[in-house]
């Protein structure tokens, strides 16, 4: 971390140093630790001043920004999903992050966020399924199988076992890239020609499609009892992925109801429809899963809390290394007030 004579520095974690943190650690390793600090933060829920994401929507996309503080430390994240730019070589989703010191303001890391809004997504559902899934699940369904397919895989390995796969994907070459991806992670994979036959036999359906509108991934006929659903992919008003019929059959638990009753699946049913909070859960104050028979539905958009725990987790983990660069980002005169004198001094050394 920058001493005080170079408070202009913030340590600057690039795609490029993200990936090397993220191998030289392992990425089921990665994925539990975050998974760590995701929980430690779910279970100080009330100290965090929260709030539902700021979302400017546009015909194709969304631009979100996503605040939380603890009081002590304060992060934020810039994220877009935009469903068509992958047509045009781009991305669903890119993001990165701030993490600052509350007490001055300064920022402590400036981090690239697009890898690892796919960690802690996956992560924080790997969370959720502790507390949800069926005892002893092995097989999860991925229906969507793009940027963040693999990352939910390998989260559901490490963190619950999971080591066999079924995947669709409306484009057979996303499936069949997402299989090779992972076949050297231990898995056994089926490429499935359709969501009900990839739902078959399913302990865990994960739910990670892009789209810009209400969609029927799930229907009511394909979710037998007993199964857990992690609905990742409706995440934006008007973008949903599951039919109503099966939100009236399940137990809905949720991260921060003020976003998900305007985001998640659940925008389709009533505002005072009963859902629990996935914190409650965490800390005992709510049950989880109550019977092999139950269906739980984690409705998942994505809270501003994870992403201060994934910086969080970065910050300490990049502490000693060379997993960052500094960044010259915050200037810095001599006295502080002098901030027009730099600029004066900046044009007198350069004649
Ligand atoms: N809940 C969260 O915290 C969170 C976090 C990150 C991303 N997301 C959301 O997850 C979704 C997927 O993100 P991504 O980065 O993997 O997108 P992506 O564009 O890389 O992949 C999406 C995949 O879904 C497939 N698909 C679309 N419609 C389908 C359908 N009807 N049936 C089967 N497959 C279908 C596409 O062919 C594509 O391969 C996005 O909507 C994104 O906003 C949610």
């Amino acid at each position: 971390m920058p001493a005080l004579e170079n408070l202009n520095l913030v340590p600057f974690v690039s795609v490029e140093k993200m990936m090397d943190l993220v191998l030289a650690t392992g990425t089921e390793t990665f994925l539990t630790e975050l998974a760590a600090y995701i929980e430690e933060d779910f279970r100080r829920w009330e100290s965090f001043d929260k709030v539902a994401r700021v979302a400017a929507h546009s015909i194709d996309g969304v631009i979100e920004l996503m605040p939380a503080s603890d009081g002590r430390l304060y992060g934020f994240k810039y994220v877009n999903g935009h469903p068509k730019n992958t047509k045009t070589g781009r991305q669903t989703v890119t993001a990165f992050g701030v993490l600052a010191d509350v007490d001055t303001g300064y920022p402590l890391l400036l981090s690239e966020m697009t890898i690892l809004t796919a960690l802690r997504t996956a992560a924080t559902s790997a969370v959720a399924a502790k507390y949800l899934a069926p005892n002893g699940s092995r097989r999860m369904a991925i229906i969507g199988n793009g940027a963040q397919s693999e990352f939910q895989a390998l989260a559901f390995k490490a963190l619950l076992g999971i080591d066999n796969l079924r995947l669709y994907d409306l484009d057979p070459s996303a499936t069949q890239r997402c299989k090779t991806n992972l076949e050297r992670f231990g898995f056994h994979i089926e490429a499935c020609s359709s969501a009900e036959q990839a739902v078959e036999g399913a302990d865990i359906v994960t739910t990670v499609t892009a789209d810009k509108q209400n969609a029927t991934i799930l229907t009511d006929n394909m979710i037998g009892a007993g199964l857990h659903i992690n609905a990742v992919g409706g995440d934006c008003p008007g973008k949903t992925e599951l039919h109503r019929d099966i939100l009236l059959r399940s137990d809905i638990f949720v991260e921060f109801p003020p976003q998900t009753r305007i985001e998640g699946e659940i925008q389709q049913l009533p505002a005072d429809h009963a859902v629990t909070e996935l914190w409650d859960v965490i800390v005992g104050n709510a049950q989880g899963r109550r019977s092999d028979r139950q269906i739980t539905l984690f409705d998942s958009v994505g809270f501003a809390t994870e992403d201060f725990s994934a910086l969080r987790y970065v910050r300490d983990k990049i502490a000693g290394t060379a997993f960052f660069d500094n960044l010259d980002l915050l200037a810095d005169p001599d006295e502080p007030r002098d901030l027009f004198g730099m600029l004066l001094r900046r044009q007198a050394a350069q004649g």
